[in-house]
């Protein structure tokens, strides 16, 4: 059992914030194999703030929960602001970010540009705390720094401290420097020398650092391709529960092969989805993102994914070929009668990134 403030997760994975994935069909699809929590991609302050479609976007199907939602600002009053609009569509949890790289984000100092202006970071977190009731737990995503200089380190330090002493439940930490964007492989020692350091052992009556909050918790994420590679974040750094990101996109099997090595059926764990099962999840994602987005928007969407859900088919290359030309709901089907009803076993497959 995973502790989140109020919430227990009965597994210690979920589905991350993906931008421009993990909207509510990504999330629905994720639950229904297994997925026991999800955060939503980054929103901006701002939007939720001016109403509309920002607004809209944010409201809730009654079976996506647990469910954190995922804040992005630059000044503590919008966010807080924002925190509260949040609370109100009730969602379970407020995660703020401090870790997204993107350059027009950064520029306007916001996601993990606040890592190097830690004096604003704290003051977000400071508000956000503030602004919502002390029963919704709080949480944070962060990177493992700016860049890889020893000023960068020493202000995630600053924050984090504050994360834990301001009474956050967790924090995500993904030890990619923000400068590094994607590139190499994420830290996972980082990982497990901030669980060293932030976690007094359970076992010790005297907590052996200054922050012994027995309650807050540290996630990990970075390079989780399998459901293995959960057990083995978890077994090497000691993190209490492992945030899904890239390999759950058009891999929704990912959460159900997590269970089944929880409860140690190794057969199940590596059984790739039948074609049976993968035609299912195309069908149900494509009605999910209709019901969302509408037929057209669906239909543009669900291109993206169907090239991630193709590396699952035998025919990788000419399925996503076909998925990349799905203009409307019938070429969908269409390819879904052209390629998803043979019989034959589905292939293994290597998700890692190209
Ligand atoms: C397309 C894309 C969009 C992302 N959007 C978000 C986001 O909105 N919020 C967030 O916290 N992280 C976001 N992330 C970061 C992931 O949650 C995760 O931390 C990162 O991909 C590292 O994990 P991985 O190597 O296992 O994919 C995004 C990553 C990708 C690739």
């Amino acid at each position: 059992m995973i502790r989140l403030g109020n919430l227990t997760l009965d597994v210690p994975f979920y589905q991350a914030g993906l931008a421009g994935y993990s909207d509510a069909a990504m999330r629905l699809v994720a639950r229904r194999h297994g997925c026991p929590y999800c955060v939503t991609e980054a929103m901006l302050d701002v939007f939720l703030i001016q109403g509309g479609k920002g607004l809209k976007a944010a409201e809730l199907d009654p079976d996506d929960h647990p469910i954190a939602g995922q804040l992005m600002g630059s000044h503590p009053a919008d966010i807080a602001q924002a925190a509260k609009i949040l609370v109100g569509l009730g969602y379970d949890v407020i995660d703020v970010n401090l870790a997204c790289p993107v350059k027009k984000i950064r520029k306007r100092s916001r996601g993990g540009h606040l890592l190097c202006q830690p004096q604003d970071a704290i003051a977000i977190l400071d508000a956000v705390r503030q602004a919502v009731p002390p029963e919704v737990p709080t949480t944070v995503k962060l990177r493992r720094g700016t860049d890889d200089s020893p000023e960068a380190e020493r202000d995630f330090h600053r924050i984090f401290e504050k994360v834990i002493e301001y009474g956050y439940a967790a924090a995500t930490v993904h030890p990619r420097s923000v400068m590094q964007k994607y590139i190499g492989p994420s830290r996972w020692e980082f990982l497990r020398n901030l669980v060293q350091q932030y976690t007094p052992p359970s076992s010790s009556p005297v907590p052996c650092t200054p922050y012994p909050v027995p309650s807050f918790q540290i996630f990990g994420s970075g390079d989780i391709w399998t459901a293995a590679d959960v057990f083995s974040m978890i077994e090497q750094t000691g993190v209490a529960a492992v945030s899904i990101a890239r390999g759950c996109i058009g891999n929704p099997w990912i959460f159900a092969q997590c269970r089944a090595i929880a409860t140690g059926d190794l057969d199940a764990a590596n059984r790739p989805p039948t074609i049976a099962q993968q035609r299912q999840v195309l069908l149900d994602h494509f009605e999910l993102s209709c019901r969302l987005h509408g037929e057209r928007g669906a239909s543009m969407m669900m291109r993206k994914f169907g090239i991630k859900f193709s590396r699952h088919h035998p025919d990788a290359a000419n399925v996503a070929k076909a998925f990349i030309a799905v203009h409307t709901a019938d070429e969908w089907h269409t390819v879904l009668d052209t390629f998803y009803t043979q019989a034959e076993p589905a292939m293994p497959i290597a998700l890692v990134e190209n």
